[in-house]
């Protein structure tokens, strides 16, 4: 939770630590006492709120709790501590806040601002005495919020709400009950030159838009921008850029702008002059010029021209003149000059430029006449009131190419920087005096040559631009080469030859170097607005607008009271010498203002106790959960957390608890008189009180040299124990290689003489296998030719046998022929005698059969001659088919 608590406080453990912290969505880290808050581009639950509030009051409450159970780093507790110190210790107090561009400034001045009023309104309800009009006064500067982010902030590259000018607000408090009876706000530096051009990607002031998208259809009539879209004008539609990227919509701010409004106490009808004075400026930047017939320059008609002096409430003529002509003094009479196309150009986004301003500060001091109602009514006692002050900072910038506003803003850091220094010097020197140890020879960094180079009355750069800028012919080239001139034996200025060509210089920051480009270096210090054009807002119709004409005849006077009250408290302050002069180019210039500002900001914060927040952006590309380790470093290196850390190390940059010292450096001693000495006895004896190191309470600190050599030693005691530990492990890691490559070889041998074996065992049974095959096949060969010569003999057996047997069938066979013949010759000589036997006995039964049938035939012939005997005869032949039949049947 606190980076100072890292053993070795350098650039990548920080960062590591960061993210670590980070991957864990917790976005507070202490360096000291310096907040770290990282940006974690999403909503984060249960980290803001009442109830986490609440752990923070209530651990105020509970101090004595142990550190295990304190809530963990947030901005509820800086602003805790702020309140505390503000209303226990009594004194002023104040919360700084910086971070480059999209890094969470605003948003965290909010939250701070949002626990201060929420522990204002707890002390308020607990009070009976409070009145109706501190009821509101926390939800009243709440509510400027919202207006100056429509008003002063815009669409950027780095951020899709960034805020273009730096605002410094102070809280007063009430000394018995820390209620929150009054406020103030005071800006700086409002980045003017958005209102005429903005780089693509970039948008013009939220206003503009939030106009345009919000306004109802009778308002857009009255303020005669029916119809008109962002597109439609130069000022809006240059870079092509119309819309948000985190996704907020214009018309729901506008929405949210009308409601602070109206909380803060801007009546309808002064909202209504607000707005006509940016519609005004929306039909103006369309404003063209054409070469007038004679010479010079002249207005161009067109729709927005019309709209414009409608709004503006002048004459074509007054706008003619005053854009198109230009007075010029000489021996006590008054020449009017004609004015080319571009310097009458020049001369609109002048006007333009100072109406804004006017415009933004107006509201501004409106803001600050509400808020700090009480602080008006209670004065001079006012001056008096314990208060907290909010500063909401643009922080270190180095870009490739590096202008007049960065040189005002590295200026303004510088000087922060160097206030950051003396804190945390201040903070060391608490802790050594806590310690008890002897600190006086100490010397602590100071880049007091830096402000100087920048802000020395004479040589610094600043007065050379002022100086140059009041020698009407002075251009960027002679400044330049007067600051190679007066500042290059400056050991923090340079400035190469290449430099020197392109007129650009270096000047070696805390947080590193940064090279400016003098190109329009004198335009934007003077930031000059003809006198014709304060004139002419002067005589405008429109009371809104002459008021604003009529203010910015004046110097800028710190907008709120209290800023003022302490200015004229130190005698700074002297409204005489701030009028402006009463020529033609405006005399007080842009750098020695915001000197004059700067100067009051850092005796206003010199008189407090200041906390530090400093903003860290995770990644260029706005997305949550992507942390790019350069981007923290760089952003480390220039919010100057780095530079403090190392500010605090200048005396002793290391330091350990008495424990840890033990820990870290009991090796050097041997075992014995490790045992005898303990704690901080140990801790003295171990080493000689000198300048070197010293033995605190709790602590022991060393100076880098006894560092190092302690270091040496340690390193030297772990060199020798690491080679011992090499040997053992050596030797160790040697045997069990030994005894692994035995196993192998074993393993091997065993292997081979199985395969040996295997192969013996093979060729002996391919052996008695070839044998058995030259048996078996002997066998068959053997076999075979048996048979063969078997086979021969029984056929020549059977050829032989045939022969014979044939021999034997055809004797026979003649035999049988014979036998044959013999046969049927003597069946032919029998057959003859029988048939001769037969025919004769064949006639004989003829002659027998004759004889027997005669007389049969008479027999018969004598039957039929009687009747009876032939009717008994059929009778007979009846009877004989009916027993036949019935046999049938
Ligand atoms: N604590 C936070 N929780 C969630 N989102 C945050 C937090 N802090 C910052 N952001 C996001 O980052 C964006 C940029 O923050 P912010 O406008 O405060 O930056 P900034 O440092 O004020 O930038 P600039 O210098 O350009 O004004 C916010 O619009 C918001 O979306
Ligand atoms: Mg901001």
């Amino acid at each position: 939770e606190d980076l100072t608590s890292l053993t070795h406080l350098h650039e990548p453990a920080v960062v590591y630590c960061l993210q670590k912290h980070y991957e864990r969505n917790s976005i507070y880290t202490y360096t000291g006492k310096i907040l770290i808050a990282l940006n974690p581009f999403q909503m984060l639950y249960n980290v803001y709120g009442e109830d986490v509030m609440k752990d923070y009051w209530q651990d105020d409450n509970t101090k004595t709790l142990d550190l295990e159970r304190r809530p963990p780093p947030h901005v509820y507790a800086i602003a805790q501590d702020a309140y505390r110190s503000l209303l226990h210790e009594g004194n002023n107090q104040s919360i700084l806040v910086s971070g480059e561009s999209g890094s969470g400034k605003t948003v965290t001045t909010k939250y701070i601002m949002g626990y201060l009023a929420n522990q204002s309104q707890r002390n308020t309800s607990n009070n009976d005495n409070h009145n109706k009009k501190e009821e509101g006064i926390e939800s009243q500067i709440l509510q400027s919020n919202p207006i100056l982010e429509s008003f002063g902030n815009a669409r950027t590259i780095r951020n899709d709400n960034s805020s273009r000018f730096g605002k410094f607000m102070e809280l007063l408090f009430s000394p018995g009950t820390g209620q929150l009876i009054s406020a103030s706000i005071e800006t700086y530096l409002l980045e003017k030159v958005r209102l005429i051009s903005q780089a693509p990607g970039e948008r013009n002031y939220h206003i503009f838009y939030e106009l345009l998208a919000g306004l109802s259809q009778q308002e857009r009539k009255e303020l005669l921008i029916e119809n008109f879209v962002p597109d439609d004008f130069r000022m809006t539609g240059c870079s092509g850029t119309f819309d948000r990227r985190d996704g907020v919509d214009d018309n729901e701010t506008f929405h949210d702008l009308r409601t602070a409004f109206l909380s803060v106490g801007f009546s309808e009808s002064q909202q209504k002059d607000l707005f006509a004075v940016a519609c005004a400026l929306l039909h103006t930047s369309n404003i063209t010029f054409k070469t007038a017939s004679g010479e010079g320059s002249e207005l161009i008609q067109s729709q927005s021209l019309v709209a414009a002096l409608d709004l503006l409430g002048v004459s074509q003529e007054a706008l003619n003149d005053s854009l198109c002509l230009c007075a010029i003094q000489a021996r006590g009479e008054v020449f009017h000059k004609n004015l080319s196309v571009i310097q009458a150009g020049k001369a609109l986004e002048a006007l333009i430029k100072a109406t804004y301003g006017a415009l933004f500060t107006h509201i501004v001091r409106t803001i600050n006449n509400s808020i700090a109602a009480e602080l008006e009514a209670t004065s001079p006692h006012a001056r008096n009131l314990p208060r907290i002050g909010v500063l909401d900072i643009f922080g270190f910038e180095s870009f490739d190419v590096n202008s007049y506003e960065q040189l005002c803003i590295n200026y303004c850091n510088e000087a922060l920087q160097q206030q950051f220094n003396k804190f945390v010097f201040k903070l060391e020197q608490h802790e050594y005096e806590q310690e008890g140890i002897d600190w006086s020879f100490i010397e602590f960094p100071d880049n007091q040559d830096i402000l100087d180079l920048i802000e020395n009355k004479r040589e610094g750069i600043l007065s050379i631009l002022d100086e140059k800028c009041r020698l009407a012919s002075c251009t960027d080239t002679t400044f330049c080469r007067a600051i190679y001139e007066k500042c290059k034996k400056h050991p923090r200025f340079s400035a190469t030859q290449s430099q020197i060509a392109n007129f650009e210089f270096s000047i070696e920051h805390y947080a590193g170097t940064v090279t400016y480009d003098s190109a329009n270096f004198l335009e934007k210090n003077k930031d000059e607005l003809p006198k014709e054009t304060t004139e002419l807002l002067a005589s405008s119709s429109v009371r809104f607008l002459a008021y604003l004409g009529e203010t910015l005849n004046e110097e800028d006077e710190p907008t709120s009271a209290s800023a003022k009250a302490f200015a004229d408290r130190d005698g700074t302050s002297d409204t005489n010498n701030r009028k402006r002069n009463n020529s033609s180019i405006l005399r007080t210039t842009v750098g020695s203002q915001f000197s004059r500002q700067l100067r009051e900001l850092r005796d206003r914060i010199d008189s407090t106790s200041p906390h530090y927040v400093r903003c860290l952006k995770p990644n260029d590309d706005l997305v949550p959960n992507q942390f790019e380790a350069h981007v923290i470093a760089e952003q480390l290196r220039c919010a100057g957390v780095l530079e403090a850390i190392r500010v605090s190390r200048v005396g002793f940059p290391h330091r350990y608890y008495h424990e840890q010292f033990i820990i870290r450096y009991g090796i050097l001693l041997t075992k014995k008189t490790m045992r005898k000495r303990r704690g901080k006895d140990f801790c003295s004896s171990t080493c000689v009180v000198s300048l070197g190191m010293q033995t605190g309470h709790r602590k022991v600190f060393l100076r880098t040299t006894v560092f190092d050599a302690l270091e040496l030693l340690r390193n030297k005691k772990l060199g020798l124990s690491a080679i011992i530990i090499q040997k053992n492990v050596r030797r160790f890691v040697a045997q069990l290689q030994y005894d692994v490559c035995l196993m192998a070889a074993i393993r091997i041998q065993r292997f081979l003489r199985q395969i040996n074996a295997y192969r013996q065992a093979r060729i002996i049974k391919e052996c008695a296998a070839a044998i058995r095959i030259q048996c078996v096949w002997r066998r068959f060969f053997a076999e075979t030719e048996l048979m063969a010569s078997r086979l021969i003999a029984h056929f020549c057996q059977a050829y032989w046998r045939g022969i014979v047997a044939r021999k034997l069938y055809a004797i026979m066979a003649m035999e049988n022929q014979a036998k044959v013949v013999q046969r049927y010759w003597r069946g032919y000589r029998v057959k003859l005698v029988y048939l001769r036997v037969l025919k004769s006995i064949v006639s004989i039964q003829c002659c027998w059969r004759c004889k027997v049938a005669r007389t049969v035939f008479k027999g018969l012939r004598r039957e039929a001659r009687s009747i009876g005997a032939i009717a008994a005869e059929r009778d007979r032949f009846k009877k004989e088919s009916l027993r036949l039949r019935k046999e049938v049947e």
